[in-house]
């Protein structure tokens, strides 16, 4: 039997005043809540916005997107894509949090096309958007 999974990634405003702890906060409620719904996926925050791809079976996706709309610390919630997707992209991941800006500098075409993505100018295809996160994170220390 295998389970029926979907992807969704979004784009929103931070609303809070110490991303940092915010990050810390976010990361533990992940690590507590994600196994038990079977979610992976990966949150960057880079000034002032965030970028967080989910992945599991729909009702758990759901049920985090759900509390992600209550969550005063982002606003503006912008749907970069939710596609049904034939395996996980990052399955060993429960939820890394990642603070872009205190990492290596991205090169210039990853820039160029996070912030494309932040501001939704630029639709990237739902697997055009995971291969660069993915690339993006494979030449970043593991850390945040
Ligand atoms: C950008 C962002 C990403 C979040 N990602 C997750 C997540 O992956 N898993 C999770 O359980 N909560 C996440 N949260 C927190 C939820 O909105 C909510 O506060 C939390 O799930 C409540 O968990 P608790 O009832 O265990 O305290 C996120 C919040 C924000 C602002």
């Amino acid at each position: 039997m295998s389970e029926s999974l979907v992807c969704y990634a979004y784009t929103s405003r931070y609303r809070g005043l110490d991303p940092e702890a915010d990050l810390a906060s976010i990361a533990a409620a992940a690590t507590r809540n994600n196994p038990a719904l079977s979610l992976t996926g990966v949150l960057l925050y880079d000034a002032g916005r965030f970028v967080q791809v989910i992945e599991g079976p729909r009702e758990g996706v759901w049920a985090l997107q759900r509390r992600l709309l209550a969550d005063p610390r982002h606003s503006d919630l912008a749907e970069l894509f939710e596609v049904d997707c034939p395996e996980r992209t990052f399955h060993q991941w429960q939820m890394k949090a990642y603070r872009v800006e205190a990492l290596t500098p991205m090169s210039r075409p990853e820039v160029i096309a996070l912030r494309d993505a932040y501001v939704g100018v630029f639709r990237p295809s739902a697997r055009d958007f995971l291969a660069l996160v993915q690339t993006y994170l494979q030449s970043r220390p593991v850390n945040p």
